[in-house]
């Protein structure tokens, strides 16, 4: 074993792993999470977090609600309940789909509890003392009708950018702009649907202005790290005209209290303290840990690694925005990489959830799998450009890839152990060249893997496992240990080495699968005792596997015919109606 140079830290803990913090976008309340979401920002932060836990890293998952929203407060409206109520019901259903889809959170908090209120007030009362925040009074949207101001969802109207239609008042969810809601052209309010007008109110801002140079300097010491599209989104924000100041107060009572001198009956506005939910969610694991202390070692200590994982419509928020905010106040380490991913589209057409062009999780899940969701949305994972959810190509990729492929080689090779050899495996005769070449297969797999996962490339790391299980079933069927007694022993020998090998270069992947075959052959199922480092180990002649099943049961047309009807009855009648919505 190596010996590691070991750092006392500041809880005068000595650890030798590295700290690892990885979040993934806290989700909005108000609604369920569909898959999408699972493929551009959950899947591949638990991939990671899971493979750094196997390297040996003391790496955490956080994550929790958004509930501070005012589409919080809209939804309540709609289905006549309490803002309370919608939050308390939408984060048990959101935490149980998680939980069934294996995302291994160390924590699921929500930003409405106290801890993150803490957070946020101390959080600008720093900020406000430093000088980032100043009051201005400012010409506000105001409902006469409604006798309210209209801040974020609760006016609609026109991009004063891009002139996209029916936009929210602070961000285009077309060309992705952050804008005031008095610069939306003929905006409307949404509750009753009149115009509104302006009306003055005291309004506390953020001085980001001052803070683009430091931005900019983070993402030149961090970016070439970044997935170049992300980089260059952030660039050009940063130096087409640099950061305008920000109003992060509203006329509203949903939400953390503004902690500033004259903003009574005032909150901080969502994306100004959601981001800050990150931190508050960490102190609630800690506190749950009965560490309360230990979140300071995970934020404000040099030595962690911190990964934000979000889809591309929080990219200012992750790249510049929160940068800018932990820089504004001090004393916590700025993210590693903010890995951003595209869209998954539905059968060719944006998603649309009012229209019900879209897969929720939760329906996904009372038929199918939770490692065959997995998978596919790994195997289209949108790193790089928009893909596209397909009913037939799900059922292809699991058919084909995950049963034909892994399943079968897994099926076969342990089945016949147990036929030929009572369960037991061979002890192996001399290795033959093809033996020895598929043996030396196995390093050679997990160090792609790991290359591929290290640099955020999580689709072409499930490729490369995939190649080893097909690797093995060419194997298999070169060899036919089924009718040639002579060499089956090695031959099993070998082929058992590649499932142990998959049994644990799947853990990031597909976790329920990985303690199944760990099951079948017999081995510790409990994941946090499996590390990355016993790829190198050998299962030895002699140990006794255990009961063999097949791992999953095919997606059938039956499974598949429903849904794609379903799809096809949404688009003939909105194609009727108002013409289909296109992927752009
Ligand atoms: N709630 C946002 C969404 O679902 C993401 C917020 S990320 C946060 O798109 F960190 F700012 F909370
Ligand atoms: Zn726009």
């Amino acid at each position: 074993m190596v010996t590691l140079l070991s750092k006392p830290n500041l809880l005068g803990l000595t650890s030798m792993a590295k700290k690892v913090l990885v979040t993934a976008a806290l989700p909005y309340v108000y609604a369920p999470r569909h898959f999408g979401h699972l493929a551009g920002a959950y899947l591949p932060a638990d991939i990671y977090v899971r493979y750094r836990r196997l390297k040996g890293d003391r790496a955490i998952y956080i994550c929790g609600t958004d509930e501070n929203a005012t589409s919080v407060v809209l939804e309540a409206v709609r289905l006549k309940i309490s803002p309370k109520e919608l939050c308390d019901r939408n984060y048990l259903v959101q935490k149980e789909v998680f939980e069934k889809l294996g995302m291994s959170f160390d924590i699921y908090s929500r930003t409405s509890l106290p801890i993150h209120f803490e957070t946020v007030e101390e959080f600008y009362k720093t900020l406000h003392k430093k000088g980032y925040i100043y009051e201005k009074v400012v010409k506000q949207l105001y409902c006469p009708k409604c006798g309210t101001f209209l801040p974020d969802r609760f006016v609609k109207g026109t991009c004063p950018y891009c002139g996209a239609p029916d936009q929210y008042g602070d961000v285009c969810e077309r060309c992705g702009r952050w804008y005031e809601a008095w610069e939306l052209v003929n905006p409307r309010c949404v509750i009753c649907g009149s115009t509104p007008v302006l009306k003055e109110s005291l309004h506390y801002f953020l001085r980001l202005s001052a803070l683009t140079d430091k931005v900019l300097e983070y993402v030149k010491q961090k970016g070439s790290k970044w997935r170049k599209a992300t980089l260059n989104k952030t660039l050009s924000w940063l130096t087409r005209e640099g950061l305008r100041d920000k109003d992060i107060t509203r006329d509203y009572s949903w939400g953390p209290p503004a902690p500033f001198p004259k903003a009574k009956g005032q909150v901080i506005y969502n994306w100004a303290e959601n981001l800050l939910g990150y931190i508050s969610a960490t102190k609630h694991w800690a506190a749950d840990l009965g560490k309360p202390e230990m979140w300071v070692e995970y934020w404000r200590m040099e030595d962690t690694e911190l990964y934000c994982f979000i889809g591309k419509d929080n990219l200012f928020f992750h790249t510049i925005l929160f940068p800018a905010l932990l820089i504004a106040h001090g004393g916590y380490i700025l993210p590693e990489n903010v890995v951003v991913n595209e869209f998954v589209n539905l059968e060719g057409e944006k998603l649309s959830t009012s229209r019900g062009w879209v897969i929720w999780l939760h329906d996904m899940l009372k038929k199918f799998h939770p490692d065959m969701i997995r998978y596919y949305a790994a195997a289209i994972a949108p790193e790089h450009k928009d893909t596209d959810f397909k009913w037939r190509d799900f059922q292809a990729k699991v058919n084909n890839e995950l049963i034909a492929n892994l399943g079968n080689f897994i099926y076969r090779v342990l089945t016949l152990i147990r036929k030929l050899y009572g369960g037991v495996i061979p002890e192996p005769g001399r290795l033959d060249e093809h033996d020895e070449e598929v043996l030396s297969e196995i390093s050679k797999t997990a160090e792609k893997v790991a290359a591929e996962v290290e640099r955020f490339e999580f689709k072409k790391g499930l490729r490369e496992i995939m190649r080893l299980s097909s690797i093995g079933n060419g194997y298999l069927n070169a060899k036919r240990p089924w009718s040639n007694p002579d060499e089956a022993p090695s031959t099993l020998y070998v082929a058992s080495q590649i499932i142990h090998a998959l049994s644990i270069l799947l853990i990031p992947y597909l976790p329920f699968t990985a303690v199944e075959i760990r099951r079948m052959l017999n081995l510790p199922t409990n994941l946090n005792d499996v590390r990355w480092r016993d790829l190198e180990k050998r299962l030895e002649p002699g140990h006794r596997i255990g009961e063999v099943k097949p791992l999953f049961r095919k997606v059938r047309d039956e499974d598949i015919a429903p849904e794609v009807e379903k799809l096809k009855k949404l688009r003939a009648r909105y194609e009727a109606e108002a013409g289909p919505p296109r992927a752009h």
